[in-house]
């Protein structure tokens, strides 16, 4: 195994992607910041300069991070944001996983413009479990604001008001031809007849998406850097946080050329939407004038996500099966999390921006959380410093009744602030039942969870019913990620294994669903052994 290092310049940058100039957070100048590539086993040192105006960390999102908690860049979580002018150099092995992961800031709202790809191949001598690419292109979904995303994160949280919609996505850094002003679209080009595997990523701030490419159809092979049963379809549906690796054939006529295009799935009725769509090119060698447009599902097309999310299961058996982790059939932890959001009262003498002078907020089993500011939480827990958390998170939620009944679940307005962790012993095998709730409308929210990959064995609408739906649970081969889109209205159960000593955050990835609370953190206990024991901090982690 290699050590692969790479070099992260933070600072301002001034692009024009649409009408306007607008300075931005990038990384070495690049929109998308730099694709970072290992082989399984590789050991990644990336060194973070923050020539930035603000705080910054850098989260290398899916990555397991075995015995690396003080690498998972999560501020206020596993360490303390760099300042403007310091650096932190990330050190961490890429062990047991392979596929499409990313990066991306994990402080206030920049990862909008610092982000890119992290692709994992298998080591030297393991093939893939399907017939090698003729090329790798990564197409990573955005979501642009002319504004500036940092300040707009800051009004949010502030006033509780929602946040304005985007003004574009954006594939690969360009919002595309469509909108008017774009500077640039992006482009593939094919040869007829290869076969091409695209690492598609949603990076976008707040949108789930549908992806299409005109006249051709995916096969989907992996997702959140698991490989999957080999599974047919047009439509890719991604929630913000999750990756899809799909194989396309260049099967169609080359006298024409096709949009690929991304626009929003809004499973939510009530919140407005930016309902623009981004296209790319995929072209032939001739390149026709006017590439053909792909239909789209409609914007609230549940049917289709659903359909999308629920028929991918991972890939059994592999030859060189290395990397599989085994769904646990044996269950330690048993919890139930309501998630959901609502509307709460506005502090005395406070502008509130959301309906009638309240504010938004949102929690898990009624807790709204709420991120320490003098310490990190792994730094308090592996220094043990008291008054920064608790650890009674609550494995149900408070009150049983039908959480999908918007009137009945006018009680979860009064959420509790707290940051309140759940205590997992070392190799305890957890399952949570994630369960939708209304007080406004429902909306899916993809939840992902940090330092760990979980199988999804079962999704549905409606309230989750254990006596009925523990009989629909997969576990012979369920889906494998770290972010599970949990239906609108809806639940979703995963299980994973507390292998990972550590301070792991699980939050909602629709990013404005974070500072509302939607948020909470499992602390999972050093092992019996060295080898099994989170070693100390680095010597240059940020402090507070
Ligand atoms: Cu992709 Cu907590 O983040
Ligand atoms: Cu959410």
């Amino acid at each position: 195994a290699a050590v692969v290092k790479h070099t992260f310049h933070v600072g301002n940058h001034t692009v024009q992607p649409l009408c306007k100039e607008t300075v931005v957070v990038a990384v070495n100048n690049k929109l998308p910041g730099p694709t970072i590539r290992v082989q399984e086993g590789d050991t990644l040192v990336v060194d973070v300069y923050n020539d930035s105006p603000y705080n910054l960390t850098i989260h290398w999102h899916g990555v397991f991070q075995q015995l690396s908690a003080w690498a998972d860049g999560t501020s206020y979580v596993t360490q303390c944001p760099i300042l403007p002018g310091n650096k932190y150099t990330y050190k961490f092995n890429v062990t047991g996983q392979e596929g499409t992961l990313w990066w991306h800031a994990h402080f206030s709202n920049l990862r909008a413009t610092v982000y890119g790809a992290l692709i994992i191949h298998p080591r030297h001598s393991r093939p893939y479990p399907f017939s090698k690419p003729h090329k790798q292109v990564p197409i990573l979904l955005g979501e642009w604001w002319d504004a500036n995303v940092v300040e707009i994160e800051r009004t949010a949280s502030a006033t509780g008001g929602g946040p304005p919609f985007s003004d574009a996505y954006t594939i690969n850094g360009k919002p595309g031809r469509l909108y008017s002003c774009a500077q640039d679209t992006f482009k593939m080009k094919v040869i007829p007849g290869k076969t091409y595997l695209l690492r598609i990523i949603n990076a976008a701030l707040n949108a789930e998406l549908f992806f299409k490419i005109a006249g051709h159809k995916f096969t989907v092979v992996g997702v959140d850097a698991t490989y999957t049963t080999p599974y047919h379809t047009d439509v890719v549906v991604l929630a913000p946080g999750q990756t899809a690796d799909v194989l396309l054939t260049a099967d169609q006529s080359p006298t024409s050329s096709y949009y690929m295009a991304a626009r929003p799935y809004v499973s939510s009725p009530l919140a407005p939407f930016d309902n623009t769509t981004t296209v790319g090119i995929l072209q032939y060698h001739h390149a026709a004038s006017k590439p053909i447009m792909p239909v789209m599902p409609p914007f609230t097309d549940t049917e289709t996500a659903h359909k999308f999310y629920s028929n991918i299961t991972s890939r059994l058996s592999h030859k060189h099966a290395l990397i599989y982790n085994r769904v646990p059939q044996r269950v330690d932890e048993r919890m139930f999390i309501t998630i959901g959001g609502g509307l709460e009262q506005c502090p005395p003498n406070v502008k509130c921006g959301a309906p009638g002078n309240t504010r938004f907020s949102a929690s898990m089993n009624n807790i709204s959380f709420q991120l320490p500011t003098s310490l990190s939480l792994l730094d308090a827990h592996f220094n043990g410093v008291g008054g920064v958390f608790t650890k009674d998170f609550p494995d149900n939620p408070p009150l049983v009744y039908d959480y999908t009944n918007a009137t009945q679940a006018a009680a979860f307005m009064a959420t509790e602030k707290g940051t309140r962790l759940k205590k997992l012993a070392y190799n305890s095998n957890v399952e949570i039942v994630l369960q939708n709730t209304a007080v406004l409308s429902t909306e899916s929210h993809p939840m992902h969870l940090h330092g760990f990959n979980f199988f999804v064995l079962a999704q549905g609408f409606g309230v989750f019913n254990r006596e009925t739906d523990e009989k629909k649970f997969n576990v012979v081969n369920p889906q494998e990620r770290n972010t599970i889109a949990v239906p609108v209205g809806g639940w979703a159960v995963i299980r994973f294994k507390a292998n990972n000593p550590g301070v792991w955050l699980m939050h909602c990835h629709v990013e404005i669903h974070f500072p509302w609370g939607m948020a909470t953190g499992f602390l999972v206990e050093n092992g019996p052994t060295p080898s099994t024991t989170l070693p100390p901090p680095p010597r240059d982690l940020p402090r507070c």
